[in-house]
């Protein structure tokens, strides 16, 4: 009887473990998945753009405006009004620069596309230059410390918080008298340009908006005069996100002369290139 008590015990205390052993490999097994999700996750977004903007623009963002309420753009302004010197363009670029590749990504040109952008503007020497895609102002700001004495920069945005943050920070680079931002659709601002804005031709047009309007306007710059014999377009972005509708409206056009300048996507390592455009009249 003694006997058959001890063995239904150990019985029953074997059943309780290999129960509790089942438990706890499942529980190892969901443990280990989860690590290596998380770890292919991180890998993705060191090496794949679409998952890296899904991270950072997507989720991450949303999270920390939401915590924070506050958006991402008023985070990067705050940032830059404490740590940059006022009146000072560049300490403004490389504390946004700071900001975006250390805390939270952000879609401006940044420091690795902006040596292509400054060599260019360097290059033109414009006196009238038209950006299209502010954002919070960070290539305004570039291209502007670049202007000789009477030049100007025209600025299109859209988005009315992005315009707001903009102004601010061009105001406190101190490069406010050289940059007009026009708060507006580009396709609505293009042809007002002439008449509202007494832009005769432009010399230099940054393209970085969105880029589904990229063909349309460049065909709509043309449509309005607003292109003179050597004019020259410099466009964003043309691998990633990538702008297959203008890469092949401007290579197959005759009246453009077009080079490539293979660089990488903004605080990343993904690869981007910026296409230059040279209207030929
Ligand atoms: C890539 S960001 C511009 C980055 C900026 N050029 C820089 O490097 O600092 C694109 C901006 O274009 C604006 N945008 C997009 N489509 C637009 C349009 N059709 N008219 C005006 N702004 C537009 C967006 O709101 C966004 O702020």
């Amino acid at each position: 009887m003694h006997f058959y008590c001890i063995s239904t015990a150990l019985q029953a205390s074997i059943v309780e473990s290999k129960e509790m052993l089942e438990s706890s490999s499942v529980l190892l097994f969901i443990v280990f998945v989860l690590l290596f999700i998380s770890l292919l996750f991180v890998v993705l977004i060191r090496k794949n753009g679409t998952a890296a903007l899904i991270w950072h623009e997507i989720i991450k963002e949303k999270i920390t405006n939401f915590i924070m309420n506050q958006s991402k753009e008023r985070r990067i302004l705050n940032f830059v009004l404490q740590n940059a010197v006022r009146g000072d363009p560049c300490s403004v670029m490389e504390t946004i620069d700071k900001y975006c590749s250390e805390k939270e990504w952000a879609m401006n040109v940044g420091d690795v596309k902006g040596v292509i952008l400054d060599k260019t503007v360097e290059e033109i020497n414009p006196k009238v230059a038209l950006e299209l895609g502010t954002y919070c102002g960070y290539s305004a700001v570039r291209i502007a410390r670049l202007l000789k004495a009477g030049a100007c920069l025209l600025t299109v945005e859209f988005n009315p918080e992005f315009a707001a943050i903009a102004k601010q920070m061009i105001e406190f680079a101190g490069v406010q008298d050289k940059v007009k931002l026009l708060e507006g659709p580009s396709e609505v601002i293009i042809p007002q340009l002439k008449k509202k804005y007494e832009v005769d031709t432009l010399d230099f047009v940054f393209v970085d908006h969105w880029k589904d309007r990229y063909a349309p306007d460049t065909i709509l710059l043309q449509e309005c005069s607003l292109l003179r014999k050597g004019s020259v377009l410099l466009a964003d972005n043309i691998i990633f996100p990538g702008a297959p509708e203008f890469v092949k409206y401007i290579r197959n056009n005759p009246r453009f002369q077009c080079s490539t300048y293979p660089s990488y996507l903004e605080y990343m390592k993904v690869q981007d290139a910026m296409e230059k455009a040279v209207f030929l009249g």
